[in-house]
Formats: C-alpha cells, sequence, structure tokens
C-alpha cells in the first residue's frame, strides 16, 4: 500500500501537481487502499453540462465491510467509537472495532428482517447515541440508501423528507437527552409518520425509557429485534455508482433538496481527507462535535474516521451543560488529540469567559478545527491561543453538502496557516473564481463567485429524484462550472478566503436555512400576508434571522403574535429556525415588476441604512422611510 499521507510541503506540491496532471492515476492510488469486490474498469468518467460525473465506473465496493471488517484481523480491539452521554455521570461507551461489526452485522440483518432490500431508503431520526453510526452502517452493509433527518427538526420537516424519497422505514428512539432537557423524539416520530404513505416500519431504540405509544403492527423495539437476529451478515457488493445515502440541505429556492452521494467516489474523498486534513495518529482519539444528522457528522464522525481505522468520539450532549467547560472535560477526560468544531460553538464558550477553560489541561490536543461558517478574528484567535495553546494548527476547512468531503483547508504542518483564511484547495480541488459574467478573476484580495473546474471523487451526483434542479442549482450559474454559492477571495500567495453565501441562503450557527424555506413556514400562520427573511450579522450564530411581515389585521399584542411566529416555524420547521427578530411592517420594497428588494431589507438589518442607494425606482419608496423607523437596531 503507497502511503497517502501528506508530510510535507514537497508531498503537497508533488500530489497537489499529479492530482492535476493526472487525476486518475492519483485518485486510483487512494482507491486502491480499500477492499474492491471487483476492480473498476475506469477511474473518470464527466462532463458537468447534464451533468454526469461517474468515479471508479465498473467497481463494486461495500462501505460497511471497508469500515469495519478489514480491521478485523489488524485491530479487532481497538475502540472504534467512544460514547459520551449528555450527563457526565452517566456511564460511557467504548465499541471496539469487533464490537462495531458483531451490531452493525445484527442491525442489517434486523433491517432486512423487517422487509428492507438493497435501493430502499431507510429514514434516521435519532439523537447522538452510538446506535445511530450502526444504523448509518447497518444500512450501507446491505446497501439500503439512508436519510438521516437532524432530530432537531419538526414533524412537518421529518414528514416531506419522508415523502421526498419514499422511505420504507424510520428508525429513531424513545427520546434524548440535550442538556438539562428531554425531547419527545417518538412523537414527533408518530406525527411526522402520520403525514406519509410509504413508511411500513418503525424501529425504536430504548434512551430515556419514559413510556411512548407503541403502534401496534408498525413499531418494533430495537433490542427485540437484534435478539431475533444473527450476527452472519454478508456486505452487499455495490456499484461504485450507487447511491450511498440522500442528505437534505436547504438552497435559495422552495424545499428543501436531497442531495444525493454514491459509494467508491464518497468513500476515497472521506477517507484521504479525514487522514490529511486531521494528520491523524494510529493511537490517536479523534473528536468532531457536530451531530450526524449535517454532512459534517456524516463524514467526519463516521465514515471518513472509521475508513481510516480511527477512534472516533461522539458526543450526546451540548457544549454549555452541565457548564460551559464541558468540552474541554471532555477533551481531557479521553485525552483527544484532534478536536473539531464550529465557529458558533467557540463563539458562546468565548462568551463564558476563561474561567471554564482554566480547570483543564488540554495537553492532549494537536490539531484544532473549524467548519461550518466563516470563523471571525476573534474567535480563530481565542480557540487558536486558549484552546489550542497556540500550538496546534487551527484548520478552517472549507467545504458543503454537496462536495461530501472537505475541499480547502490548511494540511497542519504542511501548509501555510493564515487566520479567517482556509487557505489551500486539497489536492484534487481545482477552485476558480470568477465574476458574475463568468470571466476569470486572478486578481488577489478580489471578491468573486467560487466555483469548481474539475470533478473531485465525492462531488454531488444529483438531487433526488430531480436531477433538473442539480443542473440548475450548480452547473447552469456558470457553463462547465459547479457553482457552490459563495463568495471568495484569494489573498497575493494565492491562499483562499471564504465571505460567505451570495444566494438566498442564511447560515444560522452553522445550520444552512433558505429564506424561501422560512418564509414559506412564516406564511403558514393565517394572519400573515406576505413575508421577507434576511439574515444579519449574529454576535454568536453567525447570522441571525431578521422577519418582515404584513400582516391581514391589526396587532393587538405584537409580543404574543411574535410567540405565534416562533411556534409556527418551530412547528414547520424546527426550533433552529425560529426568528431572531420580528417586524411587523405596511408593506416590503418592491421593484416595479414586484419583486422583493432583499438588498434593501439586507442593510435594514445589518443597521446600515447610510447606503441604502437609491430607492426612487422602487414601486413603494415610502415604505423603506416607514420600515426604518420601526426596525429593531441590532447593532
Ligand atoms: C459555509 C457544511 C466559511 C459556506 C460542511 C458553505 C463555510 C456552507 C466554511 C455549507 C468555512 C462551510 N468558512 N464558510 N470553513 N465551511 N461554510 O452544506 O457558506 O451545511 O456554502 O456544509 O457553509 O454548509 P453545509
Amino acid at each position: 500500500m503507497e502511503d497517502i499521507r501528506i508530510k510535507s510541503k514537497a508531498d503537497y506540491q508533488a500530489a497537489y501537481q499529479e492530482s492535476v496532471d493526472h487525476p486518475e492515476q492519483f485518485w486510483a492510488k487512494i482507491a486502491d487502499t480499500f477492499d474492491w469486490k471487483k476492480p473498476y474498469d475506469k477511474v473518470l468518467e464527466w462532463e458537468f453540462e447534464t451533468p454526469d460525473i461517474k468515479w471508479f465506473q465498473g467497481g463494486q465496493i461495500n462501505m460497511a465491510e471497508n469500515c469495519l471488517d478489514r480491521y478485523l484481523e489488524t485491530q479487532p480491539d481497538k475502540t472504534a467509537i467512544l460514547w459520551e452521554p449528555n450527563d457526565p455521570n452517566d456511564d460511557n461507551i467504548a465499541w471496539s472495532y469487533k464490537e462495531l461489526h458483531h451490531r452493525v452485522c445484527k442491525f442489517a440483518n434486523v433491517l432486512k428482517a423487517n422487509g428492507i432490500e438493497k435501493g430502499d431508503r431507510v429514514c434516521i431520526y435519532m439523537p447522538m447515541v452510538p446506535h445511530l453510526a450502526v444504523a448509518l452502517l447497518a444500512c450501507t452493509r446491505i446497501g439500503a440508501i439512508h436519510s438521516v433527518v437532524f432530530a432537531g427538526f419538526s414533524a412537518q420537516s421529518l414528514a416531506d423528507r419522508i415523502n421526498d424519497s419514499s422511505c420504507k422505514i424510520v428508525l429513531t428512539t424513545d427520546g434524548s437527552f440535550r442538556g438539562n432537557k428531554e425531547i419527545d423524539i417518538k412523537g414527533i416520530v408518530d406525527e411526522g409518520v402520520s403525514k406519509t404513505s410509504s413508511v411500513e416500519k418503525v424501529i425504536v431504540l430504548k434512551r430515556t425509557e419514559k413510556f411512548i405509544n407503541m403502534k401496534e403492527g408498525r413499531d418494533v423495539w430495537w433490542d427485540d429485534e437484534m435478539e431475533k437476529v444473527d450476527a452472519n451478515c454478508p456486505a452487499e457488493p455495490m456499484d461504485a455508482e450507487d447511491p450511498l445515502f440522500i442528505l437534505y440541505t436547504s438552497g435559495s429556492t422552495g424545499k428543501p433538496k436531497g442531495v444525493v452521494h454514491t459509494t467508491a467516489g464518497y468513500m476515497v474523498s472521506t477517507y484521504y481527507t479525514f487522514l490529511n486534513v486531521f494528520q491523524y495518529e494510529d493511537e490517536d482519539v479523534y473528536w468532531c462535535t457536530a451531530d450526524i444528522g449535517w454532512i459534517t457528522g456524516h463524514s467526519y464522525i463516521v465514515y471518513g474516521p472509521l475508513l481510516a481505522g480511527a477512534t472516533t468520539l461522539m458526543f450526546e450532549g451540548i457544549p454549555t451543560w452541565p457548564d460551559a467547560g464541558r468540552f474541554w472535560a471532555i477533551v481531557d477526560k479521553y485525552q483527544v488529540n484532534q478536536l473539531y468544531t464550529a465557529p458558533t460553538a467557540i463563539r458562546s464558550l468565548m462568551a463564558n469567559g476563561l474561567e471554564p477553560v482554566a480547570r483543564y489541561s488540554l495537553n492532549s490536543l494537536k490539531v484544532i478545527g473549524s467548519v461550518g461558517e466563516p470563523i471571525n478574528e476573534e474567535a480563530w484567535k481565542w480557540y487558536h491561543t486558549y484552546i489550542g495553546k497556540g500550538k496546534c494548527p487551527l484548520v478552517d476547512t472549507w467545504w458543503q453538502t454537496e462536495n461530501g468531503s472537505i475541499l480547502i483547508s490548511p494540511i497542519p504542518h504542511v501548509t501555510d496557516i493564515r487566520p479567517m483564511y482556509a487557505t489551500n484547495p486539497l489536492p484534487g480541488v481545482q477552485p476558480i473564481i470568477l465574476d458574475k459574467d463568468g470571466n476569470e478573476i486572478t486578481e488577489p484580495h478580489e471578491e468573486g463567485l467560487l466555483c469548481m473546474k474539475f470533478p473531485w471523487p465525492s462531488i454531488v451526483r444529483t438531487l433526488y429524484g430531480d436531477h433538473d434542479r442539480m443542473r440548475n442549482t450548480y452547473f447552469s450559474t456558470f457553463k462547465g462550472y459547479y457553482f457552490s454559492g459563495d463568495a471568495a477571495k484569494r489573498d497575493n500567495k494565492g491562499r483562499y478566503r471564504i465571505i460567505g453565501r451570495v444566494d438566498d441562503v442564511i447560515n444560522v450557527s452553522g445550520h444552512r436555512l433558505g429564506t424561501a424555506e422560512l418564509e414559506d413556514a412564516i406564511n403558514e400562520h393565517p394572519w400573515v400576508v406576505e413575508s421577507a427573511v434576511v439574515g444579519f450579522p449574529h454576535d454568536i450564530k453567525g447570522q441571525g434571522i431578521y422577519a418582515y411581515i404584513i400582516t391581514e389585521r391589526d396587532i393587538d399584542s405584537q409580543q404574543a403574535f411574535k410567540d405565534e411566529i416562533n411556534e409556527t416555524v418551530r412547528k414547520e420547521i424546527g426550533p433552529i429556525a425560529k426568528p431572531d427578530i420580528i417586524q411587523v411592517v405596511p408593506g416590503l420594497p418592491k421593484t416595479r415588476s414586484g419583486k422583493i428588494m432583499r438588498r434593501i431589507l439586507r442593510k435594514i438589518a445589518e443597521g446600515d441604512i447610510s447606503t441604502l442607494g437609491d430607492t426612487s425606482t422602487l414601486l413603494n419608496p415610502d415604505i423603506v422611510d416607514d420600515i426604518v423607523e420601526e426596525a429593531t437596531t441590532v447593532n
């Protein structure tokens, strides 16, 4: 096995050059470290028009087998998954590769016994318990396509996602613990499933042990089912381009879209990037604080680390409970070597001062990482100085659900680190910055739109059931390029800085929310005539949600109305989508063709009314003054 680890600047340069000059040769070398059931015939075939992208055609492989079986001989007793419960006084869990393999094989048989076959869609709505990882791996072992729905989404969102891909089964728990709260997970599933017609079975894992209703003929207990099956489950040979999973994400228009990742390419990219971005060494304990409900959890809690034979830590709770030292207590408890978290978590912990940090040594840390949103300078410095003690490289990793794996990031001790810069493209990644007319921007420090010229193995293949939307969203803005939706610029050394979304997507605490879907949710309230939602800078969340609402009648109690809107949004999407600021307005600024001028609304939300620009061409210019007068100042 050729070593694919990048250990020096020369390695990086050589790997990058090879990945551009001979991409097939470059990626084949990584793919060949896996156990294939049938060798592939062709490494890559692609075009960005349709688009049609195929990696490792003709090959057959299985994800779960490469995560588990191939480590059974070499390191059966190494801990695969470490699990820290919500309550620090409860027992933790450590499952070895052997134990995890056993559980995955058994649960795969449970799925089969409950009617799941290759290609069936399995919806997973579970909190951060280690069985969630078992569920993912069991699906991939038998070739079922998982669709994980973050267990903070509402019953309605769950139902929409189940319906979009006609899931046959839902895997869930009785409830969940988060900080000092207990959440009625099964109640949400019952309500969600009642709005669907494809679900035949619900498998329920006991977590909180609180009494729940089990629907006769539909609901079965996880543990009971496990007792009925044996542990012999051969891994299904999957075509390299067979779908591996669907993960829904928000776009600038319409309902969330089902991003489809396929098997071999996703494996190659997540494995390679995990090893190199985190410089994982054999005995290390690696911790990513994301939730498996998001792409970061898929790629960098479960698949990347397990493909690399790593010890991956899962945490059930929240950073601020029982106190703001929890993350650091966990780092010391397990002697975590790599910590991968989000700027929003850093900012909220930073707000609690240094005392909770000072209680812990944090000496085990070697690499610290950031993902999900731009990290501001203050948070970067705090994280680097007080958590990384100035000695741990901070990897600011840029990527997206649609990318499957990290695309732009420093490589610790190899490439440069620069605060707020994601810095260099990883090998195999060919970014380009375009202006709005599609011309390349080569000048340093000039902002433009971040695109990709060439496919990497884990690029999105389609949006479930809607390939036209795939083309229109990512491949039609600039012909021949993948368009990320982000603005970026480069410094004079070619290092990238990500500015943020240029479309109508808001990034709230690292969660992507589309303004259209937020407005649809708000409009469900019977008194709402029309609404417009924009993002604004928020100290902790990165971006907050500002909602302008036109109501049908006068509101007696503003507060009561706002509470109702919050409740409506919570029901339609989930608590993460609740607006931070709601302003009832007499009208919305519109162009003569009836389009809402979001630019103006954004400026008002930012408290930046000195540069509203020319409003005289609006259909209703006077409305701007009315809105400004009543606006809630946020800065
Ligand atoms: C943003 C998360 C700046 C970006 C893995 C992107 C970032 C969106 C960074 C994708 C970063 C992610 N610096 N912005 N390091 N990482 N983003 O699909 O706007 O949940 O388009 O994937 O998050 O969010 P998603």
